[in-house]
């Protein structure tokens, strides 16, 4: 989500890291369970799991590698007609565009014609997504696709209602969530299943529960009672190894507004929340979403977190879990650590934010199979970077005298994260999105870009930072405080330009966000924002080893391209592109071409050979 509105930055705090550191499956009913057999395997030949160490030189233009090359496609150019483009010898289909019917009883005609239509149809703003296979082949699974958000332009412009009235509000809740969607693949190519999986969860419905330390904490409850309902502004995603989607919440705060006299508390301010909102009208309306409005006082503290579902249990409430934190979340990428230890990889999308991660408490299979999530008990770290190539992670616990200073009780902390990460003194960052874990453990963080940096650091080592770069962190057994890390590349209009950047001219992109490593150690980078000239967002693919890149698909004007699911042979990818023409027929028409208004669609990339995406 590229809007001008959502990244204002609303870190208030001087931390600077540098000068101080100068100076120095077991199923157990009534768990989210998911189909262990399944997800097990495919969890992990899908991330990076530790222990496979011993990687090569690397960094790009450190080192030759000595391996095959991992890159098999010729590299596309830039582009900026309204047609998706793919590498020769690769076919891209569109899939499950806004308004596709997914439940019984969703309507006819292509646009939903209210919400009740829109709660049983795909809504807007595809963002991460996964792919959980119900077979062996892979042939057929359950997709969890994140409907971030729409704008009341696009959806108006789609269905014809009038922005600004109660039903409007509904439909437009409506959109947003998540979709759960069993597919398989047939011979005419990937097709919906009218299956009992199927589900939409949205921005109101249904009742979602808390665990962690937040659950039942007095800051997550309003006076009015209200029972806590839906999700919203789902932007990207990750999955366990025990058969679960994790959906994050990101730009939450838009959708609260004030209609009468309201001041913003410290804590309100650091998470960005305004009278107005991003424009959604969302308050005006619906009173839970209205600040000034004392019987729905801490709704918004219902919402920034990372909510877990299982696709196998339609009927189960999502839960969201608290441990890890509070803020605007990008993804969630979780990794295996030592003694199967479960750690989750997360980033806070805001200018001079904070890269995080979650340590659960001990193994998983055993936390689980004692009845406990391992995403309710464990510690939540905020990352601080140092010049020399070193880091820190900092526990965010009141085991610390200074958060204990700050915060009642560990509940408090969670809920405002983001103020534990500045008494921490975590390091500001540019933008932190989507993380991804290498074959070898790296772990990859897209800085998207921070167009008010004004003084540079080696972790940001550019300012201002208008396209970006890609920072690489090696965590070791991914459980201990201490790390090193390298800038994998900075992104630009290529390094003979003078921009600062670090690639090739051929290369040139900006604003990297999406994230995908493969096990070989393919980098997928997909982009939402300035790109070189004027043209579409794009996806390259990286080799990590050399550094290689390639350009390989590019979206639709005013589009960005994010989301990677893949079947587990790899032979199949999903993507997404996301708001084409932002929404307006005068600029995109995509997919339908027949000069409707555009829609956000999944697109399913193969390799005409039937080889694995990317080679
Ligand atoms: Fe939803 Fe930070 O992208
Ligand atoms: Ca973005
Ligand atoms: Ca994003």
């Amino acid at each position: 989500m590229e809007l001008e509105l959502e990244d204002l930055g609303s870190n208030p705090t001087d931390n600077r890291p540098f000068e101080d550191i100068a100076g120095a499956y077991i199923s157990r009913r009534g768990l989210l369970g998911g189909s262990l057999a399944v997800a097990a395997a495919t969890f992990f030949t899908g991330t990076g799991v530790a222990g496979a160490k011993g990687k090569s030189s690397g960094t790009p233009g450190r080192g030759p590698a000595t391996a095959e090359p991992l890159i098999g496609f010729d590299a596309i150019p830039l582009d900026d007609t309204d047609q998706i483009k793919v590498a020769a010898g690769y076919t891209a289909t569109p899939f499950l565009p806004w308004g596709t019917p997914i439940l019984p009883g969703a309507g006819a005609g292509r646009f939903p014609a209210n919400a009740a239509e829109q709660a049983k149809r795909i809504g807007l703003g595809h963002d991460g997504m996964w792919f959980f296979p119900t077979t062996r082949s892979g042939d057929r699974g359950i997709l969890c696709l994140n409907l971030e958000f729409g704008t009341n332009d696009h959806i108006a412009n789609g269905t014809a209602m009038t922005p600004g009235t109660p039903a409007f509000v509904e439909l437009s809740q409506a959109a947003h969530g998540v979709a759960v969607v069993e597919i398989e693949r047939t011979t005419s190519g990937w097709q919906v299943v009218m299956g009992s999986k199927n589900r939409r969860i949205t921005a109101t419905t249904p009742v979602v529960e808390f665990t962690g330390p937040a659950a039942g904490h007095p800051l997550l409850r309003t006076a009015a009672g209200d029972a806590p309902g839906g999700t919203l502004n789902n932007c990207a995603n990750g999955y366990t190894p025990w058969g679960t989607y994790l959906t994050c919440e990101e730009n939450f705060n838009g959708y609260f507004g004030a209609t009468g006299a309201w001041t913003a508390t410290e804590e309100q301010a650091r998470y960005g929340f305004s009278a107005g909102g991003f424009g959604y009208g969302w308050h005006v309306h619906d009173p839970r979403f209205d600040l000034s409005n004392p019987a729905h006082v801490n709704r918004e503290n219902q919402g920034g977190w990372v909510m877990e579902i299982d696709p196998q249990r339609p009927s189960a409430a999502p839960v969201k879990r608290t441990a890890l934190g509070r803020f605007k979340h990008e993804n969630a990428e979780v990794v295996e650590g030592r003694g199967k230890r479960v750690v989750v990889y997360m980033g806070d999308d805001e200018r001079f934010d904070y890269i995080y991660k979650f340590v659960s408490d001990s193994n998983w299979k055993s936390m689980r199979a004692r009845g406990m999530s391992p995403l309710d008990h464990g510690t939540l770290y905020a990352a601080r970077f140092a010049d020399d190539g070193t880091g820190t992670w900092l526990p965010l616990t009141v085991d610390d005298p200074a958060l204990a200073a700050r915060f009642a009780d560990q509940g408090e902390l969670v809920t405002f994260a983001r103020i534990a990460g500045d008494v921490v003194g975590a390091t500001p960052m540019d933008r932190p999105e989507w993380a991804t874990a290498g074959p070898n453990g790296d772990i990859f963080f897209a800085l998207t870009n921070n167009s008010r940096r004004t003084e540079a650091d080696a972790a940001n080592p550019r300012s201002p930072n208008p396209d970006g770069h890609i920072i690489r962190i090696e965590d070791g057994d991914h459980v201990g405080t201490t790390f090193t890390w390298d800038i994998f590349l900075i992104a630009g209009d290529g390094a003979s330009s003078g921009d600062g950047s670090t690639i090739d001219a051929e290369d040139a992109f900006g604003s990297p966000d999406g994230l995908y490593a493969d096990p070989d150690g393919r980098l997928f980078i997909q982009t939402d924002g300035s790109q070189p000239n004027g043209t579409n967002d794009q996806m390259l693919v990286a080799d990590t080893r050399t550094g290689e890149l390639r350009r390989m698909f590019t979206g639709i004007p005013d589009g960005e391209v994010t989301g990677v699911a893949r079947t587990p042979d790899r032979k199949t990818m999903f993507i997404n592109v996301q708001h084409p023409g932002n929404g307006d027929p005068g600029v995109s028409s995509f997919p339908d071409y027949d000069g409707a208004t555009p829609r956000d669609s999944v697109v399913v990339i193969t390799k005409d050979d039937g080889g694995v995406i990317g080679t």
